[in-house]
């Protein structure tokens, strides 16, 4: 199944390394199982944020639970100017995103905006006056066991202000009746329905403000044909 999968045989061995317990995710990044890691800035982040066609605020506060290596929260404090937390549950992780911070050249006060953090999203609390702009999460959701959907879905809303926005870009995205979607990874598979399910809790509202299939010519490789885009604006 993960030798034809589009990441390649490694989806198999972090499968074979990964069990509900974070700190397996340290496991591979010491082990360079990093598939997922496309070396750059997700080509539909950019194309969302320079588009203009969503009015995000700029110089707030945004978060990336399980950022990787950071290159999209890096993007994002240059890009929209935010106090941006790149979170991982992987201090392996966490310090190959300093490394990149510290080696990209970026200036003193893009630096100032950027941190990275070694934490577990699920136990992560900021107070009132803390909370985010934006949250923007790209495989997180589908690196998480499925039975932590619903606390993922009651995170995003215990930490983002009301009017903010969510970023959900969606790989591998399956259809609804797929028959095999655990053939996708990374280990994970997303859809619509599947974040839908579990934003709407607890009284909260959510607007879809855009919901995309990217350009298979914008799209990395092996992208194509397994990306959407959704930005939610939280209305109360
Ligand atoms: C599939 S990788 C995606 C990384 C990054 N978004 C990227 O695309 O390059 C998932 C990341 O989530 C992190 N992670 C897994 N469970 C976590 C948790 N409970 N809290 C924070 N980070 C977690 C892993 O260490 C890993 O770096």
């Amino acid at each position: 199944m993960a030798d034809d999968h589009p990441l390649g045989n490694r989806v198999g061995d972090m499968r074979s390394i990964l069990t509900e317990d974070p700190q397996t995710w340290d496991i591979l990044w010491k082990q360079k199982v990093t598939p997922w890691d496309s070396g750059e800035i997700q080509p539909p982040l950019r194309q969302v944020v320079e588009s203009g066609e969503i009015p995000f605020t700029k110089g707030g506060r945004a978060l990336v639970p399980g950022c990787g290596r950071g290159y999209d929260t890096i993007y994002l404090a240059s890009a929209l100017g935010h106090d941006t937390i790149g979170l991982d549950a992987s201090a392996t992780a966490v310090e190959a995103a300093n490394q990149l911070a510290q080696s990209s050249s970026l200036d003193l006060d893009l630096v100032s905006k950027i941190h990275f953090e070694v934490a577990d999203f699920f136990k992560y609390e900021v107070p009132e006056d803390r909370k985010f702009d934006l949250i923007y999460d790209y495989t997180f959701f589908v690196a998480i066991p499925p039975s932590k959907r619903s606390l993922w879905g009651s995170q995003i809303n215990s930490l983002i202000k009301p009017g903010g926005y969510l970023i959900t870009l969606m790989f591998p995205h399956v259809p609804v009746h797929d028959p095999q979607p655990y053939a996708a990874g990374p280990p994970f598979y997303s859809n619509f329905t599947s974040y839908e399910e579990v934003l709407r809790v607890g009284g909260s509202e959510w607007e879809v403000v855009l919901n995309k299939i990217p350009d298979d010519d914008t799209l990395l490789d092996v992208h194509k044909g397994k990306d959407r885009i959704v930005v939610w604006k939280r209305t109360a």
